[in-house]
């Protein structure tokens, strides 16, 4: 995968009408629809500057949520409107459409240093479909496309990808970011490399693991995953999360790690519970001996210390999927232990996204970590190693 590729830096942009794909996919409270956390409109916010200051009119896109093709109230972009205009300090004109008449009427009107923003894209069916007409009448309204929308990289839509077919493609600062310091954490690593993988399912993360496995010197493995490798082991988990048809991958996974000299560490000591809800009572056990009627639901202290010792003096780490149920009070001291051990390992740590980024964030470890991406499935799936169709149908340099 070419992570090299054209920005906005290495164009004129000038008196140029830029279609711009955001990922403006925010969290919103289900009563009100009022956006709960802005951090994905703020990620955009240097580029879009950019632009308006280069005097470019700016015609900027997202979705939001899954209307699947449905046009939804609740999922009108025009919240995100309000939130960007007050974020910019400029007006920001919404259009009532997608490529329909006020879309492309606001579109042929806009001036440079305006910017307008689109309704959601996916309450037109076509986006998800990639279709080669819709792409096409996004490029109409413009005459550039710039990609900053890191979070949906991994999608093929049209406005991801599709619409580089027709308009000269560029990524705005926050992809050139992402790629930049997810693409030199696995291309060229300050060493030691220590990744350090948790969430609930093995299945999730296998692309990531046989990935890792050829890039880290260390990888640590806890949360849910960590289960079935424990029984992989011999291990008796109690009623703790098992898939049972990736236990033969999790003993491949071992034997690999050993063979390549990767240091593979799991969870020694857990803290389990009878039931899964938060007033259950924590109860420390060995990781290989979980009682028969209790369920692992965070890494023990013992293995947040040794987890926290592998990762002092590492170079380059990257996290992604908590340690436990993070959600739950009595179960999220793992997490909070490895946060704690990653704002202080000195390390540049970059943290993959999605629940793991929450949980970061929850914890009040954000602003000492090199790196939280923006993106949830599209940092996995780089993570993993695969092409991005909204990374490979960008300019290369
Ligand atoms: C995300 O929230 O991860 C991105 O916006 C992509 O959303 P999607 O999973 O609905 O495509």
């Amino acid at each position: 995968m070419n992570y090299n590729k054209k920005t906005i830096s290495d164009i004129d942009v000038n008196g140029k009408k830029v279609l711009l794909r955001c990922d403006f996919n925010v969290p919103q409270d289900k009563e009100t629809g009022a956006i709960t956390d802005d951090k994905r409109i703020r990620a955009a916010l240097p580029t879009i500057r950019y632009l308006l200051e280069h005097n470019a009119a700016v015609i900027a896109c997202s979705h939001l949520g899954k209307p699947k093709g449905e046009w939804k109230e609740k999922l009108t972009l025009a919240p995100v409107a309000k939130r960007l205009s007050e974020l910019l300090g400029q007006d920001v004109i919404f259009a009532k459409d997608i490529i329909g008449e006020d879309a492309t009427a606001k579109a042929a009107a806009l001036q440079g240093g305006q910017i307008m923003l689109l309704e959601n894209l996916r309450f037109d069916i076509r986006e998800e479909k990639n279709d080669p007409a819709f792409a096409k009448a996004l490029a109409d309204m413009a005459e550039l496309y710039v990609s900053d929308a890191f979070g949906t990289v991994h999608r093929a839509h049209a406005s991801t990808a599709g619409v580089a077919a027709y308009l000269p493609a560029v990524s705005g600062l926050l992809i050139q970011k992402e790629l930049e310091i997810m693409g030199g954490a696995l291309e060229n690593p300050k060493r030691p490399f220590v990744a350090v993988l948790g969430g609930a399912k093995v299945s999730d993360k296998i692309n990531v693991i046989n990935n890792l496995l050829e890039k880290a010197d260390t990888i640590i493995i806890g949360g849910g995953m960590a289960y079935t490798f424990i029984k992989a082991q011999g291990g008796n988990i109690g009623t703790s999360l098992l898939e049972e048809d990736k236990i033969g991958y999790a003993k491949d996974m071992i034997a690999k790690a050993k063979e390549k000299g990767v240091q593979l560490l799991l969870p020694v000591d857990t803290l389990a519970a009878k039931e899964f809800s938060k007033d259950a009572e924590p109860v420390c056990v060995e990781s290989m001996s979980i009682p028969d009627d209790m369920m692992g639901m965070d890494i023990g202290p013992k293995t947040c210390e040794e987890f926290a010792a592998a990762v002092k003096g590492a170079g380059t780490i990257v996290w992604n999927g908590p340690m436990g149920v993070f959600e739950f009070p009595a179960f999220a001291q793992g997490t909070k232990a490895m946060a704690k051990a990653l704002a202080e390992s000195g390390a540049v740590t970059i943290i993959g996204g999605g629940d793991s980024a929450a949980a970061v964030e929850q914890l009040g470890y954000a602003d000492q970590i090199t790196h939280i991406s923006t993106g949830g499935g599209a940092s996995l799936e780089f993570l993993e190693g695969k092409e991005l169709p909204g990374v490979a149908c960008l300019l290369d340099k």
